[in-house]
């Protein structure tokens, strides 16, 4: 047992967690829309109008405040016409990016918005700018949010939506330095212009437009992105609402089978992103000081090599403790960078990479990840305020330390301390959340809160008796969070055990 320390200042306060952090995405890959959502109204899986109702109970007490769709790749490959209308019509098409699978536009705009309210996830759509037109995308957003009588917003009420979707956040293509058509900054800064002018506010909901950014830490496609915009007149710079870059840490080992050094590996890759969050603010700080752009990353996760009983191309992955770590490691840094970052959206919502929920045939299965999600949810809208970490550190032996220096993701030297994590206030709730780290030890954990006296608190603990634990059809509880227990509380320190590779909440009640 180690005997680690944090302490909590609650008169720091750093900002506003905004809820879109812990946002998600879904695209039409692999099995996350079929059969992960999508099952059909005739299935003999129980199902709301064809959407899958296990996924949806499931999903609703997460309060996902936001769902990327229909891409990632697929997104510039894809036509939204393809996907309205009576679903016999609905032409059958290839999906280019993944496997050449077939696509059969069963879920399309009507059915996503659909999903979207009965998780309660606002929506968030991504136009194709790789193989599409300005018109196609400005149509589509006037056929989903036109409230007044148009051609496009009367289709939308014959096929069953009097009212408009009220669609915000409208992606302008996705990854368009690769596969959203392999464009060079300069090259998409004017298509973005582009296609943003004739994205126009059909109701009352502003479009909140979203630029494809960087990959990982990729600080030139920022800084010629921006500069280009700038180049065109600064004026123009409102347009651009959100720049959204993508960060995946990869793996270490595959999904279930590591060393612990690989674990620890894994654990200081998914840290990274803290570098990729403030290097791309640097950069965007330099041409943007007033922080009209926000920063959001779109796409991120653990991307371990697929199942084997499963086709490469459809990227299913089993979900350990150790990918819970993951979580809970990049969720504490949107907290403590939430002056800085606006959305983050886990790659994916179901079968895919880092998942919540796995399904098979009738059954769906909640992922040590999907924990995470749960037991972070009282950090969304709530004041972020400093965590500080007086703990030990991990070292995984330099090699991603040596990358990080490399690509400049972090000024200090990199390190991955025993016990990372994040703190919150809301009313009289504290909410802190953190890891600890270690494979191995378990750690006595002395929590110092500043700023006011903690009369009561009680944690939430995720940990497994193996750091390959997950699971399974046949083992669904493997790993769950604990019941709540209370916390031992003397003075302005609290004190809780966090076993080897545990990931803990502590709710606390403050003086009113
Ligand atoms: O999430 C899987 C893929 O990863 C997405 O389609 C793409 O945007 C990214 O490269």
């Amino acid at each position: 047992m180690s005997r680690q320390r944090i302490a909590v200042l609650l008169n720091e306060t750093i900002g506003t967690i905004s809820p879109y952090l812990h946002g998600e995405f879904a695209e039409h890959l692999g099995e996350c829309i079929y059969p992960g959502i999508w099952v059909g109204e005739d299935s003999p899986i129980p199902n709301i109008g064809g959407i899958r109702r296990d996924v949806v109970d499931a999903l609703h007490p997460l309060g996902i405040p936001v769902l990327r769709w229909p891409g990632g790749c697929f997104a510039d490959a894809y036509h939204w016409r393809d996907g309205i209308g009576p679903r016999n019509k609905r032409p059958l098409r290839v999906n280019y990016h993944w496997g050449m699978a077939p696509e059969p536009n069963h879920f399309g705009t009507h059915e996503f918005i659909t999903f979207c309210r009965l998780i309660g996830a606002e929506p968030y759509i991504v136009g194709n700018v790789g193989s599409g037109t300005p018109a196609e995308l400005r149509d589509w957003v006037e056929y989903c949010n036109f409230a007044g009588d148009s051609a496009l917003a009367n289709e939308r009420r014959a096929n069953g939506a009097d009212e408009p979707f009220r669609v915000r956040f409208w992606g302008v293509g996705n990854e368009n330095w690769g596969c959203g058509g392999n464009m060079h900054p300069e090259y998409y800064a004017e298509l973005f212009c582009r296609y943003r002018t004739f994205l126009f506010n059909y109701s009352d909901t502003p479009i909140h437009a979203i630029a494809c950014g960087a990959a990982g830490s990729d600080w030139d496609w920022t800084w010629k992105f921006l500069n280009a915009l700038k180049r065109k007149g600064w004026s123009r710079r409102h347009l651009v609402n959100s720049l959204a870059a993508h960060y995946y840490c990869g793996t270490a080992g595959t999904a279930t089978q590591y060393t612990t050094e690989q674990w620890t590996e894994l654990l200081c890759r998914a840290k990274a992103i803290e570098g990729i969050i403030t290097g791309h603010r640097t950069v965007m700080d330099e041409l943007d000081p007033e922080q009209k752009i926000n920063l959001i990353i779109d796409e991120w996760g653990a991307w371990h090599p697929a199942e084997p009983d499963k086709p490469g191309w459809g990227l299913y992955q089993q979900n350990t403790i150790r990918d819970a770590l993951v979580a809970a490691l990049t969720l504490d840094i949107f907290h403590r960078h939430c002056h800085q970052i606006f959305m983050g959206n886990l790659a994916q919502l179901i079968n895919v990479l880092q998942s919540l929920l796995l399904v098979q045939e009738d059954r769906c299965i909640k992922t040590p990840t999907y924990h995470v999600w749960h037991m972070y949810a009282p950090h969304k809208g709530a004041q972020a305020v400093r965590f500080e970490t007086l703990s030990d550190t991990l070292s995984d032996g330099g090699a991603v330390r040596d990358f990080c220096r490399q690509q400049y993701l972090q000024r200090e030297p990199f390190s991955l301390q025993v016990i990372e994590g994040s703190a919150s206030v809301r009313e009289n709730t504290l909410c802190i959340t953190f890891c600890n780290t270690h494979p191995e030890q378990p750690a006595e954990v002395e929590v110092l809160v500043m700023g006011a006296t903690v009369q009561e608190a009680e944690a939430v603990v995720l940990s497994a008796d193996d750091i390959h634990a997950h699971n399974t059809f046949e083992q669904p509880e493997r790993v769950k969070p604990s019941a709540p227990q209370p916390v031992r509380v003397e003075g302005d320190r609290l004190y809780i055990t966090a076993p080897a590779g545990s990931v803990v909440r502590i709710l606390g009640k403050l003086p009113s």
